[in-house]
């Protein structure tokens, strides 16, 4: 079932898509070689806290830190590690949710750290477009395949893959909600999009193959060729006149 928001509940989740947003703009202030992972996620908690919010991460399904952090050739839902350094030249994606007010904010970036190759950081680049073509004329009425479809078309005329083994969700008072949003697809198919609705649009895109394995640990997804993967993600709302990002 998909819930539709009322004017004030899209409020109070552009209050908490503010917090997200500000967490992972301060994350990207404070990123530097030689940091650990952990360190980066205790930065994470203690700011969402410390502004009356929560990290709807943590505990989650026994999930244990406040930010999935994946470097490199991890895809997503990296868990913060002490035995996890940050080094110089690698895309490390930083996914944080935050609960404030009962209302969820869900959003993702990847953080190129020092010396980042030119074929990385175009990775990077065509994942942020990627979100922004996705949006482009998403509106009241639109089939929810339109997004995978924008987001596969631009990745695969980059020569990149998409991840098809997770997807973007519907958000609101938790933090996966229906409908799913894939990453691709076909333009025309799927549910339409209705004002009121609030979505978590996500692509993953690799550099190589779009296969993915998952980690021992439960969590982490790792390319299945190795090669580096990066995430963007924003939480948006169906307004009258198109999406308004919530998170940005
Ligand atoms: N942000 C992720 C998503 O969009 C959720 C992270 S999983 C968690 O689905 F367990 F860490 F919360
Ligand atoms: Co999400």
């Amino acid at each position: 079932m998909i819930k539709i928001k009322t004017e004030r509940e899209i409020a109070l989740m552009r209050e908490s898509g503010k917090l997200t947003r500000d967490v992972l703009n301060y994350l990207e202030s404070k990123i530097k070689v030689g940091m650990t992972t952990k360190e980066l996620d205790k930065l994470a908690y203690d700011y969402i806290v410390s502004h009356g919010g929560y990290p709807s991460f943590l505990g989650y399904q026994g999930y244990p830190a406040s930010t999935c952090i994946s470097i490199d050739d991890m895809v997503v839902h990296g868990i913060p590690s002490n035995d996890i350094v940050i080094k110089d030249g690698q895309i490390v994606s930083v996914d944080v949710g935050v609960i404030l007010n009962g209302w969820q904010g869900d959003a993702a970036r990847t953080f190129m750290v020092g010396n980042v190759s030119e074929e990385k950081r175009r990775l990077v680049e065509i994942t942020k477009e990627c979100f922004f073509k996705a949006i482009e004329n998403l509106c009241d009425g639109s089939p929810v395949g339109n997004i995978g479809y924008a987001v596969q078309t631009h990745a695969e005329n980059n020569g990149y893959s998409v991840v098809r083994a997770l997807t973007g969700h519907g958000i609101g008072q938790e933090m996966h909600e229906d409908p799913s949003v894939p990453n691709f697809g076909r333009r025309g198919t799927g549910i339409r999009l209705k004002k009121g609705m609030a979505i978590a649009i996500e692509p993953m895109i690799n550099m190589g193959t779009y296969q993915v394995k998952f980690l021992e640990d439960g969590w982490g997804v790792v390319t299945k060729d190795g090669k580096p993967s990066a995430h963007y993600e924003n939480t948006v709302a169906i307004t009258d006149n198109g999406v308004e990002i919530l998170t940005l």
